[in-house]
């Protein structure tokens, strides 16, 4: 039988907000987000007004006290994700848990700011990430929680239709090419490895990793019961904005300020059946953001347009005559011919993620977007890194779970 599900969010920041503007539109599933905790007081008081939550916390701690709250949704910076949901789990909480699971921030001893990446051995990142990403399997599995992941690809609108036509026509997936790219994240905290794990392989190429390696779950969920799982990695990553050419151009149309971390990455993906997929980030790229993945199968083509695609096409000699509606993510200009997102959240797939989150809690079934793919995200993009550097491919089956 469904049960009321209550929710208790913590962060109150970029994505804190559009998680909160989703669960306004989650339909059929009898559930509230009862309480907010945030680091910062004022911007969660004001959350809490905005969205009428009716419980504010002091500490996490006392979220965790709270016997009515059943789920917390970690919309936190990523290296507080495990620590936070591995004391969620021990408390019986179900977690709801923002991309990427987890990643490698430096030593533990390093003060914050202070550490670079640069040089660092990527082999000894790969073990500690791993290893963090075992805490948070092994203490959700230990407290027989759920953790659902949030890689938002697997609930976007096309890809979801990709994943239906793939089903429909039974064909073997052969290939898959994805990206995401745009020109470069608004947040201070993506800048640094210690703060973000990593740059747009970490921040980005997730997403076209978790909806590759979903696809590839579902594929061989339907043919025999058991998900098709990656077996090795190897990957090419870059500074393009730390070229001298780019860095003599007067004027600069992206991003440039990063500390330590790539601005460029391209996995290449072996699945155990022979299966592949290239699935490459960037955070140099103008024009508004890209988020796309294509299936070459057997017996059907399938490209799925995240952003942009051409629901809805506008153009203007004069971008201020929009004035101040919003169009699409990271565009640079309003004028020429643009790409407006009809809704953003729905086509990015924020709601139907949320949604079926609540519904997993509600009805005690497994998520989507689960611990697997969370900490197999893990596994590849860290794998990627210690590729890249080696210059070699990486054995990832060693490192997989269940
Ligand atoms: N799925 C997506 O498309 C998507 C998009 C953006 C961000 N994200 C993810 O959401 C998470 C948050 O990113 P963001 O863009 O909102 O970042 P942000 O910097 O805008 O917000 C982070 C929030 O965490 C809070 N915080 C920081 N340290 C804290 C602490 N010690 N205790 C309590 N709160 C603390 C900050 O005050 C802030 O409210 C990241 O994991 C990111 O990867 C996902």
């Amino acid at each position: 039988m469904a049960r009321h599900v209550r929710i208790g969010l913590v962060g109150s920041g970029f994505a804190a907000h559009f998680h909160l503007a989703s669960y306004e539109k989650v339909y059929g599933e009898d559930f509230e987000v009862l309480g907010l905790f945030g680091r910062s007081k004022d911007k969660t008081a004001h959350l809490a007004k905005e969205f009428e939550v009716p419980k504010v916390y002091e500490r996490f701690e006392e979220m965790l006290a709270d016997k009515e709250i059943d789920a917390v949704d970690l919309v936190i910076p990523n290296f507080m994700h495990v620590p936070l949901a591995v004391k969620a789990a021990q408390a019986g909480k179900h977690v709801f848990c923002e991309k990427p699971l987890t990643g490698y921030f430096g030593p533990a001893s390093a003060p914050a700011g202070t550490w670079t990446a640069k040089g660092f051995p990527r082999e000894e990142m790969f073990k500690a990430a791993v290893a963090e990403a075992d805490l948070a399997y092994d203490a959700v599995t230990k407290a027989g929680v759920t953790l659902c992941y949030g890689e938002n690809w697997v609930y976007a609108p096309p890809i979801v239709k990709v994943n239906r036509l793939l089903a429909a026509s039974g064909t073997p997936i052969l290939r898959i090419q994805g990206e995401e790219s745009h020109s470069g994240s608004h947040a201070q905290y993506a800048k640094r490895w210690q703060t973000a794990g990593g740059g747009s392989l970490i921040r980005l190429a997730v997403h076209p990793v978790g909806a590759a390696l979903y696809l590839k779950y579902e594929e061989g969920r339907r043919r025999n019961g058991k998900p098709i799982r990656p077996v090795s990695v190897s990957c090419e990553v870059a500074n393009l904005t730390w070229m001298k050419s780019f860095q003599d151009e007067p004027r600069k149309h992206m991003k440039s300020d990063w500390v330590d971390v790539e601005d460029y990455g391209s996995i290449l993906l072996t699945f155990e059946d022979g299966s592949t997929a290239q699935l490459t980030s960037s955070d140099t790229v103008m024009g508004g953001i890209y988020n796309y993945l294509h299936v070459w199968g057997a017996r059907a083509v399938l490209k799925a347009s995240v952003n942009p695609n051409t629901a809805c096409q506008a153009y203007t000699p004069d971008g201020g005559y929009f004035k101040d509606e919003y169009l699409v993510e990271k565009t640079e200009s309003k004028e020429g011919w643009s790409f407006p997102s009809p809704d953003e959240d729905m086509v990015t797939g924020y709601p139907d993620e949320l949604r079926d989150f609540v519904g997993a809690v509600s009805h005690g079934r497994a998520p989507k977007s689960d611990l697997m793919l969370a900490h197999d995200v893990v596994v590849v993009t860290y794998g990627a890194y210690l590729a890249a550097e080696k210059g070699a491919r990486i054995d990832l089956r060693p490192h997989l779970r269940k």
